[in-house]
């Protein structure tokens, strides 16, 4: 009967429904490394006369999903309160001037090689809100100061209309001092060099409240690999600190969609709001 055909709104609305649970399926899968599916062995002849029910011939051949190194990880990196020896403020609250003057002209990983300047960290130094991106790019290499090219510009505007409040209000830092060639993502070795610098700046600015940005800087605070898509938005803990995980500005000019900018405002309000209460 004509009435019972679906109506063609419903057809689109289903098909953008899909289109929609597939790309999110698709950036799953990206965040998880996963680039292709192998074909698995022919399930051999004893255990294809098991008591399974018979498989219909034109049934694909059983698929798993396969992982590539895409980005190295940067979880379950050894403190490296060793590399270089141990800090001078092994025990105690150091000062953040302090910290940077124990990082000097630092020459402790290759990224010493391909860098213009150390980008430190700027910002206020008792903040209560302290985000931490991943390294420097081109921009940020150049000037010195951290966030200050096209990412940045986003993340200035996130805090300053998002949250309303001036950007030297934060400080604003990454887990690696020096620009990676490529603006790859940093090694573990890379990582682990510049880890008590980071661990010294947390510990001088005692925040009240750690906005990691993207899946590197949460992956290590966390030290475990995460997910970011799946963890944006959910507090978790670093020694004691509320840590908010939200999604990297770079990553939300890549995917500029109203989800991912709604997400990354979501999870800057939950972290000003509990900076506040
Ligand atoms: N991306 C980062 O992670 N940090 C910067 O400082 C700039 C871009």
């Amino acid at each position: 009967m004509a009435g019972d055909a679906p109506e063609t709104s419903d057809i689109l609305a289903e098909v953008r429904d899909l289109a929609a649970s597939a790309a999110a399926l698709v950036r799953e899968l990206a965040e998880e490394d996963v680039v292709a599916f192998e074909r698995l062995p022919d399930l051999p002849a004893a255990e294809a006369r098991s008591s399974a029910p018979p498989v219909p011939a034109a049934t694909p051949a059983p698929t798993r999903p396969t992982k590539v190194a895409k980005s190295p990880p940067t979880a379950a990196i050894t403190p490296a309160a060793t590399i270089g020896g141990p800090v001078p403020w092994a025990g105690r609250r150091p000062e953040l001037a302090e910290v940077e003057a124990h990082l000097g002209d630092c020459q402790r990983c290759g990224l010493c090689e391909g860098r213009s300047k150390i980008v430190f960290g700027n910002g206020n130094p008792s903040a209560d809100l302290l985000f931490i991106g991943e390294g420097p790019g081109a921009e940020e290499d150049t000037r010195g100061l951290p966030f200050v090219g096209r990412a940045g510009e986003l993340l200035t505007q996130m805090i300053e209309k998002g949250i309303g409040i001036p950007r030297s209000e934060v400080y604003i830092c990454n887990i690696v001092k020096c620009r990676p060639p490529r603006n790859r993502t940093p090694l573990p070795p890379e990582v682990a060099a510049c880890r008590p610098f980071l661990d010294g700046q947390i510990e001088a600015i005692q925040p009240k409240v750690i906005v990691t940005l993207g899946k590197p800087a949460a992956s290590l605070l966390l030290d475990r690999e995460i997910a970011i898509t799946r963890l944006r938005g959910t507090w978790q803990d670093y020694r004691g600190i509320p840590l908010m995980p939200t999604l990297h500005p770079a990553y939300v000019l890549r995917q500029y969609t109203p989800e991912n900018r709604r997400a990354v405002w979501e999870d800057l309000k939950a972290a000003w709001d509990r900076v506040q209460a």
